[in-house]
């Protein structure tokens, strides 16, 4: 595997640790915290990191089905902080009560996408 792939991948799992962190703590106190944006702020940094190091290693845009789902969960994971942010700011109290519920859809979505790359990774690898 290519050094910068390789490097997007420790990223990747990075990510998925802060991104994981922030979902179940939020999970388990039920209610949204500013910590939990934080730590979610820095999973979706280390995850666009991640996705421009395997773009510069890949030289340019693939369409595999990883690729694809990964593109989604970039994105989906956005709209969720930027939900987690507006929500926090204007203290919805009922909507930061109820959005871990929706936190674990959206998580788990991420999660399969970070699975289907470590499948398409290791199938490049044999
Ligand atoms: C949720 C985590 C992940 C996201 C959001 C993600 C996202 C992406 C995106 C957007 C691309 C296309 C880049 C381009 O077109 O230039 C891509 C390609 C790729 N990623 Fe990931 N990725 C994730 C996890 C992983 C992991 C864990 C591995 C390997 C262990 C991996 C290996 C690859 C490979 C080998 C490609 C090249 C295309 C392919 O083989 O399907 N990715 N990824």
């Amino acid at each position: 595997m290519p050094t910068l792939l390789l490097y997007g991948v420790y990223l990747f799992t990075l990510a998925l640790v802060f991104y994981s962190i922030s979902v179940w703590a939020n999970w388990f106190s039920k209610q949204l915290k500013l910590w939990h944006i934080y730590i979610f702020l820095v999973g979706l940094f280390l995850d666009y990191l991640a996705t421009i190091l395997t773009y510069i290693s890949l030289g340019g845009l693939v369409f595999t089905l990883h690729a694809i789902v990964g593109f989604i969960s970039i994105f989906l994971m956005t709209i969720h902080v930027s939900w987690a942010i507006y929500i926090y700011v204007k203290k919805e109290e009922k909507a930061k009560l109820n959005f871990h519920k929706i936190s674990l859809i959206i998580w788990s979505f991420w999660v399969l996408s970070y699975l289907s790359g470590a499948i398409s990774g290791m199938v490049k690898l044999v």
